[in-house]
């Protein structure tokens, strides 16, 4: 009998020493770093139209959840690539590492909020420095990993690896917007997010249609009931 307890208590620790923390909306920030027109066709790790659209997705996020997107660093020169929602926010000068610019320090920390989701070009440089500074702040940050481009993955993949190294979850859009909502029927939640998903995954709207054309008028033809 004693012989197990060591080994158990093992297990026990091991299995604790994970804390999985959930992004919570109301103590949410979200920032995106430096996109502008110049930068921009440096990220080639990832479709340009796909990308472009990530940060527009990442910014209207923060717009449909109602939480701060504070500050953007560097925009004026994008009118081409910024949305409507980009060029409403702070612009300040960077610095490579934004957490530099006693501005942005002062701007997150207004904000109240323990959680910072990030965006940026490029990875390895504005979106990597700023979190790993964050995070040395005792923020916990999570990365936009589609909203986020660099030169080549390679690039991208050793900076992610840095990032998780210390600390920082690397969360596709999906991903985000599924945990600031929890549950379909909380607000934000279809309702408000449909919309979204229309725009950005319409993939997952082709699923509610699916669901719905079910509801109105779902007839189980031969063959199908036979599924599972
Ligand atoms: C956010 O705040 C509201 C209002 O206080 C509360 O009802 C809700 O449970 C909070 N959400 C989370 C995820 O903590
Ligand atoms: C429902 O589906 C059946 C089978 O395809 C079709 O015959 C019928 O017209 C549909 N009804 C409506 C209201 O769309």
């Amino acid at each position: 009998m004693m012989k197990f307890l060591p080994s158990l208590l093992l297990f026990v620790s091991y299995a604790s020493a994970y804390t999985y923390e959930r992004l919570n909306k109301n103590d949410t920030v979200f920032v995106i770093i430096d996109i502008q027109v110049g930068l921009f066709s440096v990220a080639r790790d990832y479709d340009a139209i796909l990308y472009r659209n990530a940060i527009y997705a990442h910014a209207e996020l923060a717009k449909v959840f109602g939480t701060p997107m504070a500050p953007m660093v560097r925009c004026q020169q994008t009118s081409s690539t910024c949305s409507e929602i980009l060029l409403s926010s702070t612009v300040l000068e960077k610095c490579e590492n934004a957490w530099d610019n006693p501005e942005f320090r002062k701007a997150i920390e207004a904000t109240g909020k323990k959680q910072v989701v990030l965006a940026g070009i490029t990875t390895d440089v504005c979106t990597s420095f700023a979190a790993l500074s964050m995070r040395e702040a005792g923020y916990s940050v999570f990365v936009n990993v589609e909203a986020s481009g660099t030169t080549t993955e390679l690039v991208r993949s050793a900076s992610n690896d840095c990032m998780r190294d210390a600390g920082v979850q690397v969360l596709s859009t999906f991903a985000i917007m599924s945990e600031l909502m929890r549950d379909w029927r909380d607000t934000p939640g279809a309702a408000e997010l449909f919309p979204f998903l229309d725009k950005y995954y319409p993939a997952y709207t082709m699923v509610a249609l699916a669901h719905r054309a079910a509801v109105e008028n779902g007839t189980v033809i031969t063959g199908e009931e036979k599924l599972h």
